[in-house]
C-alpha cells in the first residue's frame, strides 16, 4: 500500500516498517501517537488552512470546513509510473479492489472486505450509457469504499469507538468494517430505514439506535454525545477519509473507460461524499498525468423530489442549500435534508457545467422497473433516480444518445425489497393451498 514514501526509501521496505510500527502501537493502547504515513497534510476545503494527519482530525479549527487529504504526487507522475504503481498494488492481496490505487491512498495496512473494482456495464439499450454497479461491494453499497478507509485510519490511529449518523447504508458498512477491525460501532439512523440496514448493523454487533427523525436528527445526537461517550464522529464530511475512500470511484471509472473521461456522471446525491470524492480524483488524475487529456465530465447530482435541497439551491443560483422540510422518499439514501458539503457540491456542479435534478418517486419507480424488466438489473431506488434522470436529459436534448455517460447504481436493489415492494404496492400473496 502506499501513498508515497518520499526520499530514496524503497516502498516495500517503508511499508513493512510502518506496518511493524502500527502493529506495535496497536498493542499498546495508551500510545495514541503513531508514525503517520506519507500524507503531506490535510487541507481545509474552504480556507486552505493545513494541519498534520499524525493525529485524528475532524473539521478545520478555523472555519469548520472539511479537510482534504493531500500528498506529494510528483514521483508518481506519468503513465509509466501509473501502470507500475497499479500493477504493484494489484498484487498485494487476492482481491485488491479499490486498493489497486494504493499509491494515492494513505500508506497503512487496510481493513478490507473486498471493496471496489466494481463492474462497469454497458446498457443493452443505450449505446452511450455505462452502469457502474456499486451494489457488488461488501454490504451491498458504495458506502463500503469510504468506510473501509475511515475504519482503516481509525485502527491506524488506535481509535476504539466510532459513531455515525446514517441514512442506512453507511451504518451497515461501518458495522461490518468495525467488526472486521475489532472497533466499537455506535449507529444512529431513522427508524424507517430499509430493514436490511437494521438487520446487518445488528448482525455485525453494532450498538444501534433507531431515531424518530431524519439523518440530521441522528447527526445532532452523535455530536451531542460523542465527547462524553468517547466516540470518534465519522459523520459525512466531518472527517477526511470517507471522501478519500470514495474518490476511488473516480479513478476506477476513468481506468475502466480506457483512462478517458466520460461526458457525464450521474450521481444519486445525499450528503455528496462520492461526488466530492470523484471531483478530487479528477484533479489528482490531471496532476498525475494519468488521464488522457480531455474535458472533465459534467457532474449530474440526482435527488428525489421528496428531498431535493441541492436541486433547489442549484436552480436558485445559491451558494448553500436550505434545510428541506418534511423530507420523504423511498430512495432512503437521498433523504439528507441539509448536506454538510452543500457549498462544495454546488461549486463542483457549476465548474463541471453540470446540473442538479429532482425526480419524483413515481418516476424513480418506473425507471427501476424498466431496468429490472429490460436490462435484467435490479437497481436500488437511488440508482433508479440516476437512470430516470438520464432518460430526462436525453428527452430534453441536454445529452445525445452517443454521449458517454456513467450512471451510478450506488446500492444493490436487493437491500430494498421492503421499501420497493411498498412503493410497488406489492404484498406477499397467501399460498394457494
Ligand atoms: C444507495 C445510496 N445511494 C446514494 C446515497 C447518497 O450518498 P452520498 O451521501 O455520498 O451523497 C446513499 C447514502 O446513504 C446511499 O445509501
Ligand atoms: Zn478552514
Amino acid at each position: 500500500m502506499g501513498a508515497f514514501s518520499g526520499g530514496n526509501a524503497r516502498r516495500g521496505d517503508t511499508t513493512d516498517f510502518l506496518w511493524f510500527l502500527e502493529t506495535y502501537f496497536v498493542f499498546v493502547p495508551s500510545v495514541i501517537f503513531v508514525l503517520m504515513p506519507i500524507i503531506k497534510k490535510l487541507e481545509c476545503s474552504r480556507c486552505k488552512e493545513t494541519v498534520s494527519a499524525e493525529t485524528p482530525q475532524t473539521l478545520c479549527p478555523k472555519c469548520k470546513g472539511s479537510f482534504y487529504v493531500r500528498y506529494d504526487l510528483q514521483q508518481l507522475r506519468g503513465v509509466a509510473a501509473r501502470d507500475a504503481a497499479i500493477a504493484r498494488d494489484s498484487k498485494k492481496t487476492a482481491w485488491p479492489g479499490m486498493w489497486r490505487y494504493g499509491a494515492v491512498l494513505p500508506e497503512v495496512k487496510p481493513v478490507t472486505l473486498g471493496e471496489g473494482w466494481t463492474p462497469m456495464m454497458r446498457s443493452k439499450r443505450h449505446p452511450g450509457a455505462f452502469l457502474k454497479e456499486e451494489g457488488t461491494n461488501p454490504t451491498g453499497s458504495f458506502k463500503a469504499r469510504g468506510l473501509a478507509l475511515a475504519v482503516t485510519m481509525a485502527r491506524h490511529y488506535g481509535l476504539k469507538k466510532l459513531a455515525v449518523p446514517s441514512a442506512g447504508n453507511a451504518a451497515g458498512a461501518l458495522a461490518a468494517y468495525a467488526a472486521a477491525a475489532d472497533i466499537e460501532a455506535n449507529i444512529f439512523m431513522p427508524k424507517d430505514v430499509p430493514f436490511a440496514n437494521y438487520v446487518e448493523a445488528i448482525a455485525h454487533g453494532a450498538n444501534v439506535t433507531l431515531v424518530d427523525g431524519l439523518i440530521s436528527d441522528c447527526g445532532r445526537i452523535v455530536a451531542e454525545r460523542s465527547k462524553s461517550e468517547g466516540w470518534f464522529d465519522i459523520s459525512t464530511l466531518k472527517e477526511p477519509f470517507r471522501v478519500e475512500g470514495k474518490k476511488t470511484m473516480g479513478y476506477e471509472l476513468v481506468e475502466q473507460l480506457g483512462w478517458e473521461y466520460p461526458d457525464a456522471v450521474f450521481y444519486p446525491t445525499g450528503g455528496g461524499v462520492g461526488l466530492i470524492g470523484m471531483w478530487k480524483a479528477f484533479a489528482e488524475l490531471e496532476e498525475l498525468g494519468w488521464v488522457n487529456p480531455g474535458k472533465r465530465p459534467r457532474m449530474i447530482a440526482v435527488q428525489s423530489a421528496g428531498c431535493a435541497p441541492m436541486a433547489k439551491a442549484f436552480d436558485a443560483g445559491a451558494d448553500v442549500s436550505e434545510m428541506w422540510p418534511h423530507a420523504a422518499t423511498f430512495a432512503s439514501g437521498l433523504r439528507v435534508p441539509k448536506p454538510y458539503g452543500d457549498s462544495i457540491m454546488l461549486e463542483i456542479l457549476r465548474e463541471s457545467e453540470g446540473v442538479a435534478l429532482a425526480i419524483p418517486d413515481a418516476e424513480i419507480l418506473v425507471s427501476l422497473l424498466d431496468w429490472a424488466k429490460n436490462e435484467g438489473i435490479f437497481l436500488s431506488p437511488e440508482g433508479a433516480a440516476a437512470t430516470a434522470a438520464y432518460d430526462r436529459l436525453l428527452a430534453s436534448g441536454y445529452l445525445k444518445p452517443s454521449d458517454r455517460v456513467v450512471l451510478f447504481n450506488t446500492g444493490a436493489g436487493l437491500k430494498y425489497t421492503d421499501v420497493t415492494a411498498e412503493a410497488m404496492g406489492l404484498k406477499r400473496p397467501t399460498a394457494a393451498a
